[in-house]
């Protein structure tokens, strides 16, 4: 399979910071000394080695990581672990969306963590590994995350499990902070809002490593930004997956697999770890 590009580009990465800060170009410019003029190319995806840092402490993001982003030198190592599965399939013609399946290796008990726009790929893998699928979990209810809610609820026979903080009609509501068995592993819901209301993180322990399925709260490199409240999507992210521990395989809804010792380095959105 082709590698997923990384989701998001310096500029998004600039603009999502922007608005999240509610920091307009003029403030922005008046704060750094760099021209208005650069400031909108920067936002444009046009790259001025010079000021991308110098703009980058009043966006708090780290300067060098965000460099990094925008000459493209991050790129994560493949991630392979035993229980996971991973599934891309397109969105609106330029976009792509993951869908993870999670199964104990021993007992063949299966869940699936959204669902991309797809679920004939996510049916047949599950039949061919002789899988038993018992949930589907979503980690927000954004479009491209449930548009086949249905369509696996009806072939898989699984519950439809959602946080009740963001309902999907149909679906078994829980608190965050639960803790569901899946054979012997362990997923626990965490509460990652700020994407959305009820954005919530799936920590998967019992696996060779921890696995972390994380929707829109987090992107190799970049994050899925603040459309509710960019404050607290950067706050229950620190919380709820950055004190995890390094080896923990990150799961996006967008973009490629990465680690935390990883997104620690590269992502420009948590300037503390580097
Ligand atoms: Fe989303």
């Amino acid at each position: 399979m082709k590698p997923i590009p990384l989701e998001d580009d310096f500029n998004d990465i600039v603009n999502k910071a922007m608005s999240g800060l509610r920091l307009t170009d003029k403030e922005l410019s008046r704060r750094t000394g760099v021209s208005m003029e650069i400031i909108h190319g920067l936002c444009r995806g046009q790259l001025d080695e010079t000021s991308l840092p110098r703009i980058a402490p009043a966006l708090e993001l780290d300067p060098q990581a965000l460099l990094r982003s925008a000459l493209k030198l991050y790129r994560p190592r493949p991630v392979e672990v035993e229980g996971l599965l991973m599934f891309t399939s397109l969105y609106r013609a330029s976009m792509t969306v993951n869908a993870y399946v999670v199964f104990d290796p021993v007992t063949r008990e299966a869940a699936v963590f959204d669902t991309s726009t797809d679920a004939l790929p996510i049916v047949d893998r599950i039949a061919e590994l002789d899988l038993k699928p018992v949930s589907l979990f979503l980690t927000h209810t954004h479009p491209d995350h449930i548009a086949e809610a249905d369509a696996l609820k009806h072939r898989l026979g699984v519950t439809v499990r959602s946080s009740n903080r963001e309902p999907l009609p149909g679906s078994t509501p829980f608190e965050p902070g639960t803790v569901f068995p899946l054979g012997n592993l362990r997923v626990e819901a965490r509460s990652t809002w700020g994407h959305s209301k009820g954005g919530t993180t799936y920590v998967i322990s019992g696996l060779e490593v921890p696995v972390a399925v994380v929707g829109d709260a987090l992107f190799a490199g970049s994050m899925g930004g603040g459309m509710v409240s960019y404050p607290d999507a950067l706050r229950t992210n620190r919380e709820a997956i950055f004190r995890l521990p390094d080896d923990t395989v990150i799961c996006p809804g967008h973009g490629p697999m990465s680690t935390l010792a990883e997104e620690k380095r590269h992502n420009p959105f948590y300037p503390e770890f580097k």
